[in-house]
């Protein structure tokens, strides 16, 4: 099941109109927002994942992450949590899912939400991570649908964690390089949604699952805009450069390039194995900020001295034929 039949089930589920929900089922954004009262609103949002490390601590903390993300997606501030986990009894140790449990509980203490509960479940495969509801100021919201022409748009995490995992499985990186990477994922984008909303952001979101086509698309379709990606300054894991450089593709980027192929156009000089990022399933990825022109810069500067991998990789430009542009260099 690709990304494309998920948006076509959804599509028949009966739309809920209600003046208080905020951000629903049809809006396509990181996570759902309904007001509680002027000042508050409360944003939802459930993630969970199959293991893509033999570390459970470190796997727990990346799956922390990666759900904790569409809080920070949404300019909010994660507040309680709870876990999900199916197990297989028979083949995960009491210990392992302990350690899984302790490093995802590492992740939500940093966040600062409270782990209130959860859920577990016997299951043939190993899936973990958390529903997460976060507080955010109903006039704060940051969602999909407010991209402004004009603006810069800022990636704040490295692309590639799709090829590298699969690069890892192949023995294709050491233990060492593929490490360095689990850590990038196992950080939150805490400080990255912390420090974004001291400028003029219009939109934003995280890249996970659907890649980068797939999420940046629902900012351009959402804000009626297009944006024009500048591919030599996308930040790429240079391991999964190398990978991407020799051809090789990950299992799910083909019902990712089918879905979202028509929707993208990139310029001649663009080299196939670059366009294979734009298509690269990512978990725990980056914001992808929109920003006001007169702030990018500042912006950049702020995540960088914090230590944060971030790239002018792109712009906001009135609604073209495609919705997403890819050129080598601007
Ligand atoms: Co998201
Ligand atoms: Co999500
Ligand atoms: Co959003």
């Amino acid at each position: 099941m690709g990304p494309g039949d998920l948006k076509e089930i959804l599509q028949h589920l009966p739309q809920i109109k209600d003046a208080d929900v905020l951000v629903g089922l049809d809006s396509s954004d990181d996570a759902g927002v309904v007001l509680l009262n002027d000042e508050v609103a409360i944003v939802q949002t459930v993630d969970y994942i199959t293991p893509i490390c033999d570390d459970p601590y470190l796997y727990g903390q990346i799956a922390a992450a990666n759900a904790l993300s569409d809080i920070y997606a949404m300019g909010a501030k994660p507040f309680t949590a709870l876990n999900l986990c199916n197990f297989p009894p028979k083949s995960i140790s009491k210990e392992t899912l302990a350690k899984i449990l302790q490093g995802g509980l590492e992740k939500l203490n940093e966040s600062g939400a409270k782990l209130i509960g959860g859920h577990t479940i016997k299951d043939e495969e190993l899936k973990y991570g958390l529903a997460v509801t976060g507080l955010v100021n109903p006039q704060k919201i940051i969602t999909n649908s407010g991209a402004k022409i004009g603006d810069k748009v800022i990636l704040t995490k490295p692309l590639g964690t799709g090829m590298s995992v699969e690069a890892y499985k192949k023995n294709n990186i050491t233990y060492e390089v593929f490490h360095n990477i689990l850590s990038v994922m196992a950080r939150l984008n805490k400080k990255a949604s912390e420090i974004m909303l001291k400028y003029q952001v219009h939109a934003c979101t995280d890249i996970t699952g659907f890649a980068l086509v797939g999420h940046s698309l629902n900012i351009a379709e959402k804000s009626k805009v297009t944006i024009q990606f500048e591919v030599s300054k996308l930040p790429i894991y240079p391991a999964a450069l190398t990978e991407f450089k020799k051809g090789n593709k990950t299992g799910v980027s083909k019902a990712i390039s089918n879905t979202y192929e028509s929707k993208i156009h990139f310029s001649d000089n663009v080299p196939d194995y670059y366009k294979e990022v734009f298509f690269d399933p990512q978990t725990s990825g980056g914001l992808l900020i929109c920003v006001d022109e007169k702030d990018s810069a500042k912006l950049l500067i702020e995540l960088l001295a914090n230590g944060i991998t971030a790239s002018v990789c792109g712009a906001i430009l009135e609604k073209r034929d495609y919705p997403l542009i890819a050129l080598m260099n601007c």
